[in-house]
């Protein structure tokens, strides 16, 4: 049989009916640990830190679905960017893209510059930016595409290119685009990062977090550090995110259909000032989205005429989209980063960095279309109008 289809293997890969029961979904091996035949003679799994065989139906699930060798999962994204972060020595340096996810920034900064791992911040819309910030000890450039919240997207080809240059690893982290949009592995980047707590589960109901790579050495690294270090998942949780993959493609079909529509309502709207989606022509990066995604995602952007104020008084009064952090849900939600996930940032630099007090970003659910629209409609015009 061909290579099967993404939407065939979402439901499949690493999947098989229970041989003694026929039972189709993958159990939940509830257990710490596994009877052995004798001393050292297991069957495969020793010890549910080491390995689960529930985990090991959503590694290889998820592997499939990044189009790699090896998945590895862990009890968070953060657990998940942790991993990859313990293969560095100090003395090494990291230039990742200037608008991470706050968490990312927190790891690199409060956590690892203790020990002496130095870090680079760039726009990584400017190549030639990237370049000069590279260096003989840098052996990591850390992307993240779309960016959070003005969603540019990096172009991953580039960044594999100057990577390889300088003899550094390119890590992905892939939570917004989701491997149905956008296989980062395919570029040449060795390791993808994902957030499983996010469209992976699709369910706002698990955390998790997942490398995948093509290289035997790196996954076994990462499988020494995710035994070693122990931010293992519980097998519940990677039977919710198991569950959830198999719908990925219907749900994220949804997720950019509805968010392309009201990107395109958002533009023509009096109030708002700008939409940052990456499937509108006018968006800085949409000529990279076409290129590189198979489309453009359910995050999106937008800037109301407001002060910070009014914006927080929009994003609290919609019914349907509840106000709160996080994304890839089946429920659309709303927040506002200058108040919310960014507020960590001073004013003066998110002004320079695009994030101004009328910014709303939103996590478009896969509720019908028009009861978003109108949702937005009646919140914006009931504070704007
Ligand atoms: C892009 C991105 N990467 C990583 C993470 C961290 O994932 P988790 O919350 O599962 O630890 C997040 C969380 O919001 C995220 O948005």
């Amino acid at each position: 049989m061909d290579e099967e289809h993404f939407e065939t293997r979402a439901i499949h890969a690493g999947q098989e009916p229970d041989e003694e029961t026929g039972a189709i979904m993958t159990p939940i091996y509830a257990n710490s640990t596994y009877v052995q035949d004798g001393p050292g003679d297991d069957r495969g799994y020793e010890y549910s830190r080491t390995g689960n065989p529930t985990r090991t139906d959503l590694e290889e699930n998820l592997a499939s679905l990044e189009g790699g060798e090896y998945g590895r999962c862990f009890s968070s994204g953060m657990g998940a960017i942790n991993t990859v972060l313990n293969l560095l020595e100090s003395g090494d340096h990291v230039v990742s893209s200037d608008d991470v996810y706050g968490g990312t920034r927190r790891i690199f900064d409060q956590v690892y510059e203790q020990y002496d791992l130095e870090f680079s911040y760039v726009d990584m819309s400017d190549h030639e930016a990237v370049r000069d910030a590279m260096r003989p000890e840098t052996e990591l450039l850390w992307v993240e595409t779309p960016t959070n919240p003005l969603m540019r997207v990096v172009d991953l080809a580039a960044m594999v290119e100057i990577a390889d240059e300088f003899d550094a690893l390119c890590a992905v982290d892939n939570t917004f685009a989701t491997p149905y949009l956008q296989r980062p592995l395919e570029f040449g980047a060795n390791v993808v990062v994902q957030s499983l707590t996010k469209y992976l589960g699709g369910h706002s109901d698990a955390v998790g977090g997942a490398l995948v790579t093509d290289d035997p050495d790196l996954d076994e690294e990462f499988g020494f550090y995710q035994n070693a270090v122990g931010a293992t998942p519980d097998p519940h949780g990677c039977f919710l995110v198991l569950r959830g993959t198999k719908t990925l493609p219907v749900r994220m079909d949804r997720h950019c259909e509805n968010a392309r529509e009201l990107a395109r309502w958002l533009d023509d709207r009096p109030e708002v000032s700008r939409v940052y989606y990456p499937g509108l022509p006018s968006h800085s990066t949409h000529d990279v989205a076409a290129r590189q995604m198979d489309d453009f995602g359910g995050m999106l952007s937008f800037e109301l005429d407001a002060t910070l104020e009014e914006t927080s008084e929009v994003v609290s009064s919609t019914e349907v989209f509840a106000l709160a952090e996080s994304l890839g849900g089946v429920e659309s939600l709303i927040e506002q980063p200058a108040a919310m996930t960014h507020a960590s940032i001073p004013p003066e630099e998110r002004e320079a960095i695009g994030l101004t007090d009328g910014l709303v970003r939103v996590s478009v659910g896969i509720e019908h279309v028009e009861d978003l629209r109108a949702d937005l409609r009646d919140a914006i015009e009931g504070v704007l109008g």
